[in-house]
């Protein structure tokens, strides 16, 4: 295997901001009545489109929806996420994340963002990782949300590196089949450890970053 690129997904992987999307479903869900919505109904969020995401709220509700409302509905949680994302900074960004890309570059490996989210360019801004990677391929991007491997491949592409050549790092199961699905080496942390679908698991990339720092 030669691996020419490590595309990292965003939320979970490289910045703490999956718990602020929760933080804002979980208010969304509050103010429709549905007061039991779980750390294991986000964990269906990962990875997923905002509309795929609003979905797994409204499953929880008997309520209907029509298409106009269900587009409100996933602006008013945008507005609550943005807002929480007023505060970030570099400090949010994982444990590991610019040493493994440090280290990824080192060794002459491009870096790439493969995300759902249309925050993404935000987000970069905001916590100093703009200028560390040489593509981004996001949620503005794309017309199909993962599972399906568009964003990676899209990312690839702007990379101009082969799909079998590329690493995936994602912590979400729909991020992991949509790397397997793209042709891709499938590397797991997080929520998604432990997926069988990945070729392997870490912890996160701090760990990923320390085994791979003594074998160097
Ligand atoms: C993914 C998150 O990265 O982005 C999902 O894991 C989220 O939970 C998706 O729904 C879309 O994000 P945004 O910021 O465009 O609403
Ligand atoms: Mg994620």
């Amino acid at each position: 295997m030669d691996i020419k690129a490590v595309i990292f997904d965003l939320d979970g992987v490289l910045v703490t901001t999956d718990e602020l999307h929760f933080a804002a479903w979980k208010a969304l869900a509050e103010e429709l009545g549905i007061n039991g919505f779980t750390k294991a109904d986000n964990a269906r969020q990962r990875g997923v489109s905002r509309m795929a995401s609003l979905e797994v709220v409204l499953e929880k509700t008997d309520r209907k929806f029509s298409n106009e409302e269900k587009t409100a509905l996933a602006e008013k949680k945008n507005n609550m996420y943005v807002k929480s994302l007023s505060g970030l900074s570099r400090s949010d960004v994982l444990p590991g994340v610019f040493e493994f890309i440090e280290y990824i570059k080192s060794k002459g490996i491009k870096a790439a963002v493969g995300s759902a989210s249309k925050n993404t360019p935000l987000i970069l801004e905001k916590t100093e990782l703009a200028d560390k990677f040489d593509a981004v391929s996001c949620g503005l991007d794309t017309t199909r949300s993962k599972p399906d491997p568009e964003v990676f491949l899209i990312a690839a592409n702007k990379l101009g590196v082969a799909p079998c050549d590329c690493a995936v790092v994602e912590d979400s199961d729909a991020g992991i089949e949509a790397a397997k699905a793209g042709g891709m080496y499938a590397i797991a942390v997080g929520a998604a450890a432990h997926n069988p679908k990945a070729d392997i698991s870490v912890k996160d990339l701090e760990s990923l970053y320390k085994a791979l720092s003594i074998l160097a």
